[in-house]
């Protein structure tokens, strides 16, 4: 048969390769929709899963033969489990068609008007986000939810009517009039983003399961066991579809029936909208494409619905999902990739950071080819090992990060990696802070890496904004030793710079002439360049503000650092820390020496007057002013705001909602105040 080729048909025998395939691909997706529907637990990101799905379509449609009637292609989800009863669903819950590209759009619109025969005019659609939860059917009789289902394999899904009712609160009874005898509300329940990261929190911190994204955290919320459960998460429902309906008027739009659902009570997503056409589904897409990541919410596309509910019927359904509506998919924020090795990265600070070199891959709009890692529990809870595939996610500007490893591609040699004990820089300890979380090379300024970062930073443009003093620069100058630390900076000679490669007497003058005029700075930038941990550019200008020179900054102790707008216990002590270091002190000197200078502030000057003059007061509640807010007016008025009630204190400010701090007021006797009474000793109003 060399030389011959088959053409495809009905007829023909598929070959031995296409059928094979066909078989493997069935068995991946079986595994993969057990893996997502019943355990919550996907491995593979929704493109790879979509991937595999389109190429047994095109085998399948290609050779017809070999689609069997329960194929992954025919059929949506996965059978329900055992541990929850089952329902079948009176209408099935069928899935919908995918879009990825624009022709593809057009050619669903081409389609519908061929069937319905619309030659002049275009289609009305209703265009909605799709959102990226698990879709719910929710049966009410006489205006009663009595069950509710999730979707299993769209033919029967699981009972989690007791676990809907938590989701739903008072929304298990529909208000309005005209409620139908039976109405079964289809929607999806989903998680909000920030409730999800919140969650996750709560759960990390109480060594419970964490969720790699919102939707396995809805999906894993709804389908537990204990209602009780359920109860605790936050989870939420858009309705956007009917099921059975009797005894009632439902609408002959789409859209009026949305209207209709909300009108019942039941939330229904508000960023629905009624388009015209194909321009107009792209419209509404490229709209929402551009929104994405401002939602509060999680979307992976946009769904079109042929509003006319007589057309809807019409245009019936293949065995999978209607026809008269599509999903057109946005450009994925999850792919696999293989993580080639782990880099450690030193920080400014000394802070390891352990970041994953990947084989570039597109993904949420941008090729990303590095993400973080975070830490080594990280790295651990993940068990990421070099030659890994991983799914790594990126959306919007956040830094991409790992959401798991595929573990079923794991190479065979692959290793654990070892995190390492010693900076891989200067070969000094790691030790590790806050709770063992954060890990710090303890070689501060022999550390080639900090010494680096460190200089960057006193140089850059919110510090000491030496321009031209650049990272190559930076580089230059320390591998020449011609500076050591910041401080020598100042002390750097005109012929030894321009003998730097890519530097001439020129742009040597230059950088001069840039340092020179660095000298005159202001406190808050020169706080900022120190580069103390913890004291980012706005605690420097508090500082700046409140202390107005650096000499009483230096003599401060932790408590009277503390006395500064937003400075808490942690950061007065690492405060008091650096500036407590000989070498930190000796640097700050040789600055000073050398010229570097900034205008005196005076105090704010203090009311002595005032009833609130040398006295220590306490804040607790909430006040109508911020706490900031708050202790700075104090401050102002000559007290020293400190954050536990004793015998030494003098008021305590009671807001709303006050708790312990209160009590503690109560039996030791310490004068209390409520805001109004604050506020007339305070003169407001004056
Ligand atoms: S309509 C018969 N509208 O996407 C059509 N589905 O991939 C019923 N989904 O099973 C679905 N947002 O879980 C519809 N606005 C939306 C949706 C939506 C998300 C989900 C739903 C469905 C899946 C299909």
């Amino acid at each position: 048969m060399a030389g011959q080729r088959s053409r495809p048909g009905s007829g023909d025998t598929p070959p031995a390769d296409k059928a094979r395939r066909a078989r493997e691909l069935r068995e991946q997706l079986e595994y993969h929709n057990h893996r997502y529907y019943v355990l919550d637990d996907p491995e593979l990101p929704d493109v790879a899963y979509d991937r595999l799905l389109r190429e047994l379509e095109e085998i399948e449609d290609k050779y017809p033969a070999l689609a069997s009637p329960d194929s992954p292609t025919r059929k949506v989800g996965a059978a329900a489990p055992r541990t929850f009863s089952e329902v079948v669903h009176a209408v099935p819950m069928r899935s919908l068609a995918n879009a990825f590209e624009d022709a593809e759009v057009e050619a669903f619109d081409r389609r519908i008007r061929e069937i319905i025969e619309l030659e002049k005019g275009e289609v009305e659609y209703v265009a909605e986000p799709k959102l990226d939860g698990l879709a719910v059917s929710l049966r009410y009789e006489a205006g009663w939810l009595v069950q509710a289902a999730t979707r299993g394999d769209g033919r029967q899904g699981e009972n989690i009517t007791q676990n809907m009712r938590q989701v739903l609160g008072e929304r298990t009874s529909l208000a309005g009039n005209g409620v139908p005898a039976v109405l079964e509300v289809r929607g999806e329940v989903f998680m909000a983003k920030e409730d999800f990261l919140e969650m996750n929190a709560a759960q990390r911190a109480a060594g419970g399961k964490t969720f790699v994204n919102p939707r396995n955290a809805a999906a894993g919320s709804l389908r537990q066991l204990d209602p009780l459960v359920t109860a605790r998460r936050p989870l939420s429902l858009f309705a956007y579809a009917l099921g059975e309906v009797s005894g009632g008027d439902v609408p002959g739009t789409h859209w009026d029936i949305l209207q209709w659902i909300r009108g019942f009570g039941l939330p229904v997503c508000d960023l629905a909208e009624r388009v015209r056409g194909v321009s107009g589904c792209l419209d509404y897409y490229h709209a929402m494409r551009e929104r994405r990541d401002s939602l509060p919410y999680d979307i992976d596309g946009v769904v079109y619905k042929v509003s006319r509910m007589d057309w809807q019927t019409y245009l019936g359904h293949t065995a999978r999902a209607p026809r008269w509506a599509l999903a057109h998919k946005l450009p994925a924020q999850e792919e696999m990739t293989v993580l080639e090795r782990i880099e450690i990265q030193v920080g400014r600070t000394g802070a390891i950071t352990p970041v994953a070199r990947l084989t570039p891959v597109f993904v949420g709009g941008v090729t990303v080819s590095n993400a973080t890692l975070h830490n080594r529990d990280e790295i651990m809870r993940l068990d990421a090992r070099p030659g890994d595939t991983v799914v790594v996610r990126r959306a919007g500007d956040v830094i991409p990060e790992i959401l798991s490893v595929v573990m079923d591609k794991r190479p065979k040699n692959a290793k654990p990696f070892e995190f390492p004990d010693r900076c891989p820089v200067c070969d000094s300890d790691i030790v590790y802070e806050g709770e063992g979380v954060v890990a710090r090379c303890s070689g501060g300024l022999f550390c080639d890496a900090q010494r680096r970062e460190a200089i960057r930073h006193f140089a850059s443009r919110k510090a000491m904004d030496i321009e031209g003093l650049g990272e190559k620069i930076v580089d230059q100058l320390l591998a020449a030793k011609l500076i050591n630390n910041v401080a020598d900076i100042y002390h750097l000679e005109k012929e030894p710079v321009a003998a730097l490669e890519r530097m001439a007497d020129k742009s040597a003058e230059n950088l001069l002439n840039a340092i020179e005029k660095s000298k005159d700075s202001t406190l808050g930038r020169f706080l900022h360049a120190l580069g103390i941990p913890l004291v980012g550019e706005a605690t420097a200008e508090g500082l700046a503000d409140y202390f107005g020179d650096l000499d009483p900054i230096l003599e401060a102790d932790a408590e009277t650092l503390q006395q500064v707008p937003d400075v808490g216990p942690i950061v007065a002590q690492s405060i008091h820390t650096f500036l407590e270091q000989d070498h930190n002190r000796e640097i700050i000197q040789r600055l000073r020496d050398s010229g570097v200078r900034w205008p005196r502030a005076q105090r704010q000057a203090v009311r002595a007057d005032s009833p609130f003059a040398g006295k220590t007061v306490v804040l607790t509640g909430t006040l109508s002013m911020a706490r900031a807010e708050a202790k700075k007016r104090l401050q102002s008025l000559g007290a020293k705001v400190t954050g536990s009630v004793s015998k030494n204190t003098d008021y305590v400010i009671v807001g709303a909602d006050a708790g312990s701090k209160a009590e503690k007021a109560e039996e030791l006797g310490v004068t209390m105040l409520d805001e109004q009474a604050f506020r007339e000793l305070a003169g407001d109003g004056d």
